[in-house]
């Protein structure tokens, strides 16, 4: 009988093993990942400030991930139970420049990182949020077939760039991944990397309502399409200018969103911030829905790509769908 029981046991094995996929329908709502990778090119000064001005973490980030990438021996993604847990671990395994790369043109391995945690079976990937503190840029990236993994299980990709980068010439590409996957993709000047985690939404409650992205070029006015505000509250709106925090073309841009029943206007003024490439403005809006129509103004011609995203701050309830992709 016991060996009987064996055999059965034994046999099931490889049907639980081939069950064990990832599920991909989950809310905003459900308990997900949160994962910290940061560029072993960096100062330890900036990943050490990342945690020093946070908020709590959402209680759905039930999961912790951290990876240290672009190292001479690829290490794999640790698991950790909370944030104390997580702050921990990335203090004792900080940035060391003996593990680099021994060439600052080699390309950064970012792109296996993300491959690396989607592969995880153990840990829930849907509906995650990954942040990247990025010194050096990949070679060549298939972008299409990682944004297309990504999508499927909701993974939210910010990227906090240095202006002054190693390796490749792959910024479009990653600004691609992130944008695509309703993500941010932020430059800062002086390798302050720790504060792209302050712009993004990290492991925090706040939540994508809205998102939008256009190509522009010179002056001219455009209309967005319409924005749901589900829940009222305070909001923060990002919008990502220029590719380059050190290109002084963007003049500044007007927001104007007008509630389709009330015609309550609310107004947000951008002025350019020359050490990045992105401004943010908090506004309290009603429940209802928009019109959105932006005026922008760049000093030359060139082609530039905008994204302007809504979130949901800390006080105003999340909503309990995902904002659709747009390309
Ligand atoms: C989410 O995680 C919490 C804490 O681990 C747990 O108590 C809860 O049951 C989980 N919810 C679901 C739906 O799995
Ligand atoms: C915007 O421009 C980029 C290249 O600069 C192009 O890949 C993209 O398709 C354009 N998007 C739209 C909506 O025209
Ligand atoms: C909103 O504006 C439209 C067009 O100007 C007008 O027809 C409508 O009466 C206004 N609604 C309110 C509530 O003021
Ligand atoms: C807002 O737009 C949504 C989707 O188009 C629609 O279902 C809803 O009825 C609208 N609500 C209001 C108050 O106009």
């Amino acid at each position: 009988m016991r060996a009987l029981q064996l055999v059965l046991f034994l046999s099931f094995l490889p049907f639980l093993k081939a069950c064990n996929t990832q599920k991909d329908d989950c809310t905003p709502n459900d308990n997900t990942t949160y994962m910290l990778a940061y560029s072993n090119d960096i100062d330890p000064v900036q990943v050490r400030a990342v945690f020093f001005a946070l908020q709590d973490s959402a209680p759905r980030f039930v999961k912790m991930a951290r990876i240290r990438f672009d190292v001479q021996q690829p290490e794999e993604i640790e698991y950790l139970d909370n944030l104390d847990e997580l702050i921990s671990s990335v203090n004792n395994l900080l940035p060391d420049p003996s593990l680099s790369y021994s060439s600052t043109s080699e390309g950064s391995d970012v792109i296996s990182v993300l491959e690396k945690f989607l592969d995880n079976t153990q840990y829930p990937i849907c509906g995650s949020r990954v942040n990247f503190l990025v010194k050096r840029l990949p070679t060549e990236v298939d972008v299409e077939s990682i944004v297309a993994k990504l999508r499927k299980f909701r993974v939210e990709v910010y990227f906090s760039i240095a202006a002054n980068v190693y390796g490749g010439n792959t910024l479009d590409s990653l600004n691609e991944i992130a944008f695509r996957t309703n993500g941010l993709s932020q430059i800062f000047v002086n390798d302050v990397l720790y504060r792209g985690l302050f712009a993004s939404r990290y492991f925090t409650t706040d939540a994508l309502i809205y998102a939008a992205s256009f190509n522009v070029s010179g002056e001219g006015t455009i209309e967005l399409p319409p924005m749901i505000v589900k829940n009222e509250g305070a909001h923060e709106f990002i919008l990502s200018y220029k590719d380059d925090p050190l290109s002084d073309a963007f003049q500044s841009a007007t927001l104007t969103c007008t509630n389709t029943i009330t015609n309550n206007t609310v107004t947000v003024i951008y002025d350019p911030i020359e050490t990045v490439n992105f401004c943010i403005g908090d506004e309290y809006f009603d429940k209802g829905n928009y019109t959105m129509k932006l005026e922008y103004k760049y000093a030359n011609q060139d082609v530039e790509r905008l994204f302007i995203q809504c979130s949901t701050t800390v006080t105003t309830e999340s909503p309990d769908y995902w904002v659709p992709y747009n390309d």
